[in-house]
């Protein structure tokens, strides 16, 4: 795909309906040759929309008016190339456990989390945080999580985690106020309610900080399941990480998880794991599959807004 067809079908996909800022931006970048043509001299990983956007915002450069975007970013291109070759998009969306909690609350407890992928570990906290499936609420305190969920009834409660650790190639740290500016640079313009979770998340997780280990997701995985108590449910999740991952990675990845004991939950864009008998999706904006052991359960709202399980 060309990075001016990437940056219409970000538009027209992700953004559509999500962030009219964004549509927006992403559709008028696709049309302008010389901010094309400069996105060009970065390897093709670096050119993504929201690794550019995040990139510029945290630069305190403009992104509600695409020709002062045009403006600002063609003349800091130096200092915008730098943060889009030395940066990852790291959305870290504690809303996402939402989606996730149904599943962890049903396995045997207590449960010793491990997320691959886990940003700055805000996913590992799901037994902290409050949830509201309609009228039925879990916990109390901030973050509240909203989903909408359909299919399936809402877990009756938190899960017990007795164990949680991370591993990442770029570990963030929600200690750091430079690693929480660039969590929050990557949270899209309009999503206030988005940057408020991270903020809360930020708090319930700086006030008992994860064991983040550095490191690869087939590479390093063993050592650190290894470290799980065995009087425990091992959970091995992932969020939204496998499609920064390459194909044969991925492959390994799914063939070391296998051969862990307890349980894998992915929650992964379908083009990127794959399942046979899939349902039609609900519609054609991107959605993930929540699936256990390899299993198919559900779609699921990229932010964890909503989850519809499969009949
Ligand atoms: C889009 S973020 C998602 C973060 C978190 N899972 C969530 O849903 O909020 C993807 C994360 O995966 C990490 N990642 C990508 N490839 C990885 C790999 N091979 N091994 C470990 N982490 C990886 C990135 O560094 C990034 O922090």
């Amino acid at each position: 795909m060309t990075t001016s067809a990437a940056y219409a079908d970000f538009a027209a996909r992700e953004a559509h309906g999500v962030s009219p800022t964004y549509e927006r931006l992403a559709l008028a970048v696709s049309r302008d040759d010389a901010l094309l043509a400069l996105l060009d001299t970065l390897p093709p990983a670096k050119r993504q929309p929201n690794l550019l956007f995040g990139v510029v915002r945290l630069l305190g450069g403009p992104v509600d008016d695409p020709v002062a975007f045009r403006d600002f970013t063609e003349s800091n291109w130096p200092a915008v190339a730098a943060g889009c070759r030395s940066r990852a998009t790291q959305t870290n969306e504690a809303g996402r456990c939402a989606v996730v909690l149904p599943v962890l609350a049903a396995l045997p407890q207590p449960l010793a989390l491990l997320e691959v992928g886990a940003s700055a570990g805000l996913n590992l906290y799901p037994d902290r945080y409050a949830y509201r499936y309609g009228e039925h609420r879990l916990g109390a305190g901030e973050p509240v999580l909203d989903c909408d969920l359909t299919g399936t009834a809402p877990p009756a409660r938190r899960p017990e985690v007795v164990w949680r650790a991370g591993l990442d190639l770029n570990p963030l740290d929600v200690t750091e106020p430079a690693d929480v500016r660039w969590l929050d640079a990557l949270i899209w313009p309009e999503h206030a309610r988005r940057r408020e979770r991270l903020r809360a998340a930020a708090a319930v997780v700086a006030a008992d900080p994860p064991s983040l280990v550095r490191g690869d997701l087939v590479d390093d995985l063993p050592a650190l399941a290894a470290q799980a108590p065995p009087d425990a449910t091992l959970v091995v999740f992932h969020t939204s990480v496998l499609y920064q991952v390459p194909q044969p990675r991925r492959e390994a990845f799914a063939q070391v998880v296998r051969g862990l004991p307890g349980h894998w939950v992915a929650n992964e864009a379908p083009q990127v794991l794959p399942y046979e008998g899939l349902p039609e999706p609900p519609d054609a904006a991107l959605r993930n599959v929540l699936a256990l052991d390899g299993r198919p359960l559900a779609w699921t709202w990229p932010h964890g807004q909503a989850a519809t399980w499969f009949a």
